[in-house]
């Protein structure tokens, strides 16, 4: 079996989070979260892997390298433009030849692998078989209709009116059977080749389509309360370690991680909770679901249930809760404080001002 990664859509929801970087590398408690999708797949059993890239090749290139340290073999297969996810299986034909795999969304995180729905598929093998997770706004999804039996009966590409809350989750196992309807499709009303059809194509030619349903699934929808909320579920397993330096003042209390070179004085530090390498955090606290990124200082301040990403600063700020800070942000006090606000803010930035 092999594995074929998605990871060619740039990210247009998040930003200004992501317009700089691709939303595959969306850091999730200091980590990309296609880096969990590729662990995931290594676990499972799979070694061979086709990364699809787009126009952020450069940087998921640099990130992901050959593979070995996720213990994969990478090969990566350029898509010119962001044609779909069918599309994606179009241009992977020939690396995939007749061999069965996995089909991985890099932007998507599945909470504990993927082992169990290896290992079905492989018993039952059903032509293909799909994840489905009930979500409160499925038109931004594909949606699934099943049967009394629990069967897919339908499945639609962001409908006006679902027919059920049942999402189509990101991770598709796939026989080969489905090249042959790939082959037949014909872009949608976006634009797109979509996946979503040719399953439907599979189930209408009456092969067997297997679905399941989970729980523990995220997706950047473009909602920092999403992101933060993947976040804290990450968090809450967090291994404890302290691999950098925290001096005698400090206090930490449950699941910390303090990733090397990151730095300790004078502060309380309340997990879970990750601080990235070579972060300063001094005179502050640091409360429960708050992932501080690599490089990042917090100086004379208090944050929890939040994201700062790496090299940004806060000092002397007080308290900053359920926040997204980008890279290389810096967050300050105003100086003799007039009462005014003086901001220099990103395009689509949100910004909550006390009043
Ligand atoms: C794609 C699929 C959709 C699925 C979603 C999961 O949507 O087309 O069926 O529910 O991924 O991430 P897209 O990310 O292209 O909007």
């Amino acid at each position: 079996m092999k594995a074929l990664v998605l990871a060619g859509g740039s990210g247009t929801r998040l930003r200004p989070i992501t317009h700089t970087s691709a939303k595959q590398l969306v850091p999730v408690a200091n980590k990309p979260v296609l880096f969990y999708g590729l662990e995931a797949i290594a676990q499972a059993g799979i070694q061979e892997l086709g990364l699809v890239v787009g126009d952020t090749h450069a940087e998921i290139e640099a990130a992901v390298g050959d593979g070995s340290a996720f213990g994969l073999q990478v090969t990566y297969l350029r898509q010119q433009a962001p044609l779909g996810l069918a599309h994606g299986v179009l241009i992977a034909r020939d690396y995939l030849g007749d061999d069965d795999f996995v089909m991985y969304l890099g932007d998507n995180f599945v909470v504990g692998g993927i082992n169990d729905l290896v290992h079905r598929f492989a018993r039952d093998r059903p032509a293909a078989q799909i994840l489905l997770t009930r979500v409160g706004d499925p038109t931004q999804f594909g949606v699934a209709e099943l049967d009394a039996e629990g069967r897919v009966i339908g499945l639609e590409e962001k409908p006006e009116r679902p027919k059920s809350d049942l999402a189509l989750v990101g991770v598709y196992l796939f026989s080969p059977a489905v090249h042959a309807a790939v082959a037949e499709l014909k872009p949608s009303w976006r634009g797109e080749l979509e996946i979503t059809d040719a399953i439907q194509w599979l189930i209408e030619s009456g092969q067997r389509v297997e679905s399941s349903v989970i729980t523990g699934y995220w997706k950047d929808t473009g909602n920092v309360t999403d992101m933060l909320e993947v976040n804290r579920l990450v968090l809450e397993s967090v291994e404890p370690r302290i691999e950098g330096r925290v001096d005698e003042a400090s206090e930490l209390i449950g699941r910390v991680a303090i990733e090397p070179g990151a730095v300790v004085e004078r502060s309380r530090v309340v997990g879970p909770a990750i601080i990235g390498g070579g972060a300063r955090i001094q005179d502050s606290y640091v409360g429960p679901y708050t992932s501080i990124g690599a490089s990042c200082a917090v100086v004379g301040s208090e944050i929890e249930y939040s994201i700062v990403l790496p090299r940004a600063s806060i000092a002397g700020v007080g308290r900053i809760e359920s926040s997204l800070i980008g890279h290389d942000v810096e967050v300050t006090p105003a100086p003799n404080t007039p009462k005014a606000h003086r901001l220099v803010l990103g395009d689509h930035s949100k910004v909550q001002i006390s009043s």
